[in-house]
């Protein structure tokens, strides 16, 4: 009987297509949909700041400049990652990060950690000639950054689009924003962005 049926499923090929896509929805429902209410990948990690107005310029040089193509930011839960860069990520870290720059893949190290572990100097001498501080390196020269200097027209509409993704910032925040970054050059930007990556953990005393 039980052979016969499956027969049927295996000499009826709409039958036995219609039958695989209600088993994948059926592991896309049990799978997936439980994690867009769970508070873990949905709640922003307790010690999470929303960028200053400097560092969401810098966001924004680092994705124009294509560095996300070189760098993750994501620590994966293995010994070998979290023994070099730090506790793995985690999805309360990223809550606020629209879109992610979770990165692929890896010609550069990671970069979730990377706040803190050099001094801004050092990052400036390295964006300006990473030969200069890391003599092997292949990473490409970003002199231009030091002589571009920011306007901050868009800064605060900048802000408030993060807001309106659910980032809390405040009405100051957002009117003193272009003022803010005004006149900075966007190396200071990329530095600023840098410098706080993996703050959230390191608030929490965990690395
Ligand atoms: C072509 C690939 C490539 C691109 C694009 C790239 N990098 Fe790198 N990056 C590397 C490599 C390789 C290293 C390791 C050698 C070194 O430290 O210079 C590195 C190292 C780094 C480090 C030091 C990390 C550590 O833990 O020691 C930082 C910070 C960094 N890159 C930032 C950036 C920023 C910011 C950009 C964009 C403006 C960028 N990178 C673009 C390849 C790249």
């Amino acid at each position: 009987m039980a052979s016969s049926k499956h027969e049927l499923v295996e000499k009826n090929v709409g039958l036995l297509a219609a039958l695989t896509v209600v088993a994948i929805s059926f592991a896309t429902l049990v799978e997936i949909v439980p994690q867009f209410f769970q508070k873990e990948t949905t709640q922003p990690a307790k010690t999470l700041v929303p960028l200053s107005a400097l560092a969401m310029e810098g966001r924004d040089v680092y994705i124009r400049e294509g560095c996300h193509v070189c760098h993750t930011q994501m620590v994966r839960p293995l010994r070998a990652e979290t023994a070099r860069y730090g506790h793995y990520s985690v999805a309360g870290e990223s809550v606020w990060d629209h879109p992610f720059l979770w990165g692929s893949k890896r010609t550069g190290p990671d970069l979730a950690r990377v706040g803190g572990r050099y001094s801004d100097e050092w990052h400036r001498a390295h964006l300006h000639n990473p030969r200069d501080v890391v003599p092997e390196s292949i990473m490409p020269s970003y002199p231009w950054l030091e002589t571009n200097i920011l306007d901050g027209k868009l800064t605060s509409k900048k802000l408030e689009t993060f807001r309106n993704f659910g980032v809390p910032y405040t009405e100051a925040q957002i009117r003193n924003a272009g003022a803010e970054v005004k006149g900075h050059t966007e190396q200071d930007a990329v530095v600023a962005y840098l410098q706080q990556l993996g703050h959230a953990f390191k608030d929490r005393g965990v690395r």
